[in-house]
């Protein structure tokens, strides 16, 4: 059986490295508790915990079980491009997975769906595998042709190799723990909105049923409801947010993975 996925995207948190070793610390003797794990863990951090992050995975029990994940990844490899990162730089770091799209910077960074499939196409070509985060940001009577347009253009101009590389997290905005008046979703609601994106994704972007990739969903998980969408045979994994950063409920959520 394919190992869940639990991706902790720490966003702009800790402040210090001190609190970001106290948590991987933690995680990692949880695991030196375990004889099977069930989860592949991937970790991003801010870029500036990346370097010493990555050389806590490479050490003890999270050797072969976790992989560092950087939040973002510039479109070009190199230039005058004040501020950004590049994905030479990130995987010179060790990184080997990276968040594109996510709701955050799309609606309060103002990132198009022609940037994402930029950043997408940058993740390809530096063999980092790309995270990409889709999902409405109200879930009205136009939610299911929202997310249409947004996978079309999203993956435009990508081959069906390339998307095979890719790893789809569905994370409606108004799910996320900190849009207002958040709430999770249901995985029946999930469920119903991954139908579409592998639809589009089968039919408009011509990739094999057979070939799908992996499902996560994101927005407001912790461990009351981790093991409701982890037990649904859809979704491969979660992107957790908020509750990653929070060491105890990180690792009750880990413990609830089957
Ligand atoms: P949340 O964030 O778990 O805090 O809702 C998820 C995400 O933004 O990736």
């Amino acid at each position: 059986m394919n190992k869940k996925y639990i991706v902790a995207n720490w966003k702009n948190h800790p402040q210090t490295w001190a609190e970001a070793e106290q948590i991987l610390d933690f995680v990692d003797e949880y695991l030196g508790s375990l004889n099977e794990k069930e989860f592949s863990l991937v970790f991003c951090p801010p870029f500036v915990f990346l370097e010493e992050v990555d050389k806590i995975l490479r050490t003890s029990h999270f050797e072969h079980e976790a992989s560092l994940g950087a939040q973002d990844i510039f479109w070009e490899d190199t230039g005058a491009d004040t501020g950004e990162i590049s994905g030479p730089m990130l995987r010179k770091l060790g990184v080997r997975y990276v968040i594109i799209g996510h709701s955050e910077r799309r609606w309060k960074l103002g990132e198009s769906d022609e940037i994402v499939n930029k950043k997408l196409k940058a993740a390809l070509r530096n063999e980092i595998i790309p995270i990409v985060c889709l999902g409405e940001r109200v879930r009205d009577e136009n939610f299911k042709e929202f997310l249409k347009e947004q996978v079309k253009k999203t993956f435009a101009g990508l081959n069906r190799d390339e998307l095979e590389k890719c790893i789809m997290a569905y994370e409606p905005v108004w799910a996320i723990s900190t849009s207002p008046n958040a709430r999770p979703d249901t995985p029946a609601s999930a469920l119903e909105s991954i139908a579409i994106i592998r639809e589009t994704l089968t039919v408009n972007c011509k990739l094999e049923t057979i070939n799908l990739p992996p499902f996560l969903y994101g927005g407001s998980v912790t461990s009351k409801n981790v093991a409701d969408f982890i037990g649904q045979k859809e979704i491969n994994g979660v992107l957790v947010g908020g509750a990653s950063v929070n060491k105890e409920e990180f690792v009750k959520i880990l413990s609830l993975v089957k």
